[in-house]
């Protein structure tokens, strides 16, 4: 009884949330056209998967058209925004930026919300080129094992979708993605997405999406191309659909209590052009906020925001080991003993019994002079860990191993020749090794991955990567 009192409570706290936004966005975000008065919509429309539709589907020829109209544009008013360069550099990063909210990409703990505000204006500015009101950006699911190909249509060269900025066995269909690239198990069984660890945390969906950027190489993995790529809005499209998806299982646990989160604004541009702001707390609702929701995701519980009552910001402390020199990553596997002394790891055991806490290898000031184009699978684990065909670079190294933290990549953060060269923190949840290691002497071991053609991976490193800085870190989850 007292159950149902709460949630109808809760109800009622969004419904008024809900009221409040759709008045406040209403100066920025409703338009005159009713065609496009996406808020009027009384139910939401359906975000599909790019498997089941064909070059002939209307969402296919829609995008087409419609992209067609933006690059036109482009070239004829390049201040006007929503041209597709000027959309493409509100992710990427030129200096100076010559326009509002170029730029302004957030790979921090705004990963989500920006993203999600990023891809929802696009739509609706894709819906109005097209004059298809009801367009849906489909998504790229490349977490199903039978979708690690770059999407048949975008590989066509005839087609508006291809771009020649990928590497070039993902586009010719020949390679794909690998185990390690596509594994979200790790990040949605954890209960907060903590990107507030700073730039490129791969603790969560933002690792994963970072080593598919890598793995689709060339434009693709550079910050500041990206967004030019028509394959990017499925890309991201797919990682929002995981946030939802990671919402659905654990709801009431994005930083809604976190004021800094809450308070931040971020500024983009509806179909007409006009500037808007808008905050975390708008979007996090995608069904009654935003009118859309996921094929195949049930839409999580309306969740009140901001929410200092029942979510705390988690805290994170230093733990007292100092790590031995790392070889630069390379070709050649990295696997080095951790000399932990035994009463620590004793400690760490004890630690990860603790549900409320996390262990994290964190890594810093990781630095390249160009996009190294492959990842680096991470192992903590005995001697064994990984298997000797893994450590030799034949075989792609398997997620499901307890001894996989992760993996080490570079995205817009560390590379010296492209922008914005930005501090790399990356940071790997250890309590699953640790646990599976008990008290075994521990090793640290990096072995470099490529995609995959057929059965076997293909390694270029164009690039080694030197790391700043190891620690270990605590984080602490509090609930009010
Ligand atoms: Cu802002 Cu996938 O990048």
């Amino acid at each position: 009884m007292r159950h149902r009192a709460q949630s109808t409570l809760k109800r009622r706290v969004n419904r008024r949330r809900f009221l409040k936004l759709t008045g406040a966005t209403a100066v920025a975000a409703v338009v005159s056209e009713p065609l496009f008065a996406i808020e009027a919509l009384a139910a939401p429309l359906t975000r599909h998967n790019i498997s089941g539709l064909t070059a002939s589907s209307k969402i296919i020829k829609s995008y087409e058209k419609a992209i067609g109209v933006m690059q036109a544009l482009s070239i004829s008013n390049p201040s006007d925004p929503t041209g597709w360069i000027y959309q493409a550099e509100i992710h990427g990063c030129p200096q100076p930026p010559a326009h509002t909210a170029w730029g302004t990409c957030q790979h921090n703990q705004f990963f989500w919300a920006w993203h999600r505000m990023y891809l929802y204006w696009f739509e609706r500015i894709i819906r109005k080129k097209s004059g298809d009101a009801d367009w849906t950006l489909p998504f790229w699911a490349w977490d199903t094992p039978s979708e690690r190909h770059i999407p048949p249509l975008f590989r066509d060269p005839t087609s508006k979708l291809f771009s020649s900025d990928r590497v070039d066995k993902m586009n010719d269909g020949t390679g794909h993605l690998g185990a390690t690239d596509t594994d979200v198990s790790g990040a949605l069984s954890d209960t907060y997405f903590t990107s507030t660890m700073g730039g490129g945390a791969n603790d969560d969906i933002q690792g994963p999406h970072g080593y598919v950027h890598v793995k689709v190489g060339k434009g693709f993995a550079d910050f500041s191309k990206t967004a030019k790529d028509p394959l990017f809005w499925l890309h991201h499209c797919n990682v929002d659909r995981l946030w939802q998806v990671w919402r659905s299982k654990h709801g009431g646990s994005d930083p809604t209590g976190d004021a800094s989160w809450t308070g931040q604004t971020f500024t983009f541009f509806d179909e007409n052009g006009k500037q808007l702001t808008m905050t975390g707390c708008d979007v996090l609702n995608t069904a009654t906020q935003l009118k859309y929701q996921y094929e195949g995701v049930s839409n999580p519980l309306a969740e009140p925001c901001p929410n200092t009552v029942h979510v705390v910001p988690p805290t994170f402390a230093p733990f007292p080991f100092t790590f031995p020199p790392i070889p630069p990553l390379a070709a050649q596997p990295v696997h080095i003993p951790l000399p932990i002394p035994p009463e620590l790891q004793r400690q760490l055991l004890n630690i990860v019994a603790d549900p409320t806490k996390t262990v994290y290898l964190q890594l810093a000031d990781l630095t390249a002079d160009v996009q190294p184009g492959v990842t680096w699978a991470t192992f903590v684990g005995p001697q064994s860990a990984p298997r000797p065909a893994v450590l030799s670079g034949k075989v792609p190294a398997d997620p499901q191993s307890p001894f996989y933290v992760g993996s080490v990549y570079l995205f817009g953060h560390g590379i010296k020749n492209e922008l914005p060269n930005m501090p790399t923190l990356l940071s790997f949840p250890l309590n699953r090794a640790l646990a599976a290691s008990s008290d075994r002497p521990l090793y640290l071991t990096f072995v470099a991955q490529g995609i995959v053609v057929g059965d076997a991976m293909v390694t270029q490193v164009n690039a080694n990567v030197k790391i700043g800085k190891a620690s270990i870190v605590v984080r602490t989850l509090k609930r009010g």
